[in-house]
């Protein structure tokens, strides 16, 4: 039996994400080939090919468009290249697996959906948060606590027959992203859509992906480069609250889910670990192991994380050196895995371009509620997409 090709890939930006995530995933991944390495500045482009074994290097993504050698493209440029490559890229047969944020700017949002969607070639946009294992597992727990029957019984319980008030019906969602604006780069201080639009869209995806009906209301309060609360409320009366800082501290645990529903409590921390009270027949807390290259940490989870960090600051201050980074798994390796699943055939796309496009839209009116110091309207031509025709 003839043996299937694997797939052939061109990286096409060769900056720090590239080189700490996507390319030695796809260096571990047997399944597919790194083709091409490239990079606007030449010298980025052909340092990667010989670090992480492609067969060449380039300068400039338009000579990949039609080289039939090349079956997939990993965009993890700014968005300063985004509808330029993929519209032509798509044109071409090629699948485009893109970095968030996808743009800010609804026409070239609305080109790549109707491309995508008219050439039958898919996109999937890097909102990996959807493929991180503890994820999948958050939600999966959710949307069971939406509807479970009989949640155990409080300690103390003065419900007695009282009917439910309509608010005890609905999703309470924290999304609290604590992060240290010592280890950004240059571009995150100067981006002018800055935090707010550039991370959020991670979180504002998640937000969508786990609530049940759609947005009506969003209030942005604070800075929009790092320091801010954004409230998002949904058309059934459940809100969902991100809270987002700039000045935490990068080594302690930096995300964190936590949600309420129908008398059980969840939380998510950090990709690493999810508690729950009030589903007796799962599991109390569960915990998810570091990325492969953080064996120095002995046990999972949320203790283990802080023993790690002690044990760090113990060695540092015998040895000297900086702290190691304690990295977890937050889907990347599975997203772009489960697209090229999607690309050969089988199972759906992780996070297709029209399902990233509302994100975008409400990270923008994030902003404007920002400058204008007011909550905004979200309205259905903010999360809805009117039907492409493929002609
Ligand atoms: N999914 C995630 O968890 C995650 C994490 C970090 C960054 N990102 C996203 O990844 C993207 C890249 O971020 P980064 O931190 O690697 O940035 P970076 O600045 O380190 O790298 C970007 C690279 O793109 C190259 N480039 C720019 N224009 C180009 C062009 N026209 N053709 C070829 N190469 C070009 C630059 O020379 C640079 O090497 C951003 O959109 C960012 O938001 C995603």
């Amino acid at each position: 039996m003839e043996k299937r090709r694997n797939l052939r890939a061109a990286v096409v930006g060769c900056g720090a994400l590239a080189r700490s995530v996507h390319l030695p995933n796809l260096k571990e991944n047997p399944r597919v080939e790194l083709a091409v390495t490239c990079d606007i500045d030449f010298e980025k482009a052909r340092e990667c090919c010989e670090l992480y074994g492609a067969e060449r290097a380039e300068s400039d993504w338009r000579r990949l468009i039609d080289d039939p050698d090349i079956d997939l493209i990993i965009l993890v440029t700014h968005t300063e290249l985004r509808g330029e490559l993929i519209v032509p890229a798509l044109r071409a047969g090629k699948p485009v697996y893109t970095e968030k944020p996808l743009t800010t700017d609804r026409e070239e949002l609305l080109e790549i959906v109707r491309t995508s969607t008219q050439e039958g070639v898919p996109v999937c946009v890097g909102h990996n948060r959807r493929s991180s294992p503890a994820m999948i597992e958050f939600k999966r727990l959710l949307d069971r606590a939406k509807t479970y029957k009989n949640p155990v019984r409080p300690s103390v319980d003065r419900h007695y027959s009282r009917a439910k008030l309509p608010e005890e019906e609905r999703l309470q969602l924290l999304i609290r992203i604590d992060d240290d604006a010592r280890s950004w780069k240059e571009w995150g201080f100067w981006s002018p859509e800055g935090t707010m639009f550039n991370e959020m869209v991670h979180f504002i995806d998640i937000a969508l992906w786990l609530n049940d009906s759609y947005p009506v209301r969003l209030f942005a309060e604070g800075s929009p480069r790092g320091n801010f609360v954004l409230v998002m409320r949904f058309a059934d009366g459940s809100l969902t609250t991100f809270h987002h800082s700039m000045v935490g501290h990068f080594d302690y645990p930096k995300e964190l889910f936590e949600a309420t529903v129908n008398n059980i409590s969840l939380a998510m921390d950090h990709h690493i670990e999810i508690r729950q009270f009030g589903m007796e027949d799962e599991e109390i807390v569960k915990v998810f192991p570091f990325n492969r290259d953080c064996d120095w940490a002995e046990k999972e989870g949320m203790s283990g994380y802080m023993q790690a960090m002690e044990n760090e600051l113990q060695r540092i201050k015998k040895e000297g050196g900086n702290l190691r980074f304690l990295r977890v798994n937050k889907g990347h390796y599975m997203h772009l895995d489960r697209f090229m699943d999607h690309i050969e055939g089988n199972g759906e796309n992780p996070c297709d371009a029209q399902s990233a496009a509302p994100v975008n839209r409400i990270a923008v009116r994030a902003l404007q509620s920002a400058r204008l110091g007011m909550p905004v309207q979200i309205g259905c031509e903010d999360w809805h997409i009117p039907q492409i025709s493929d002609d």
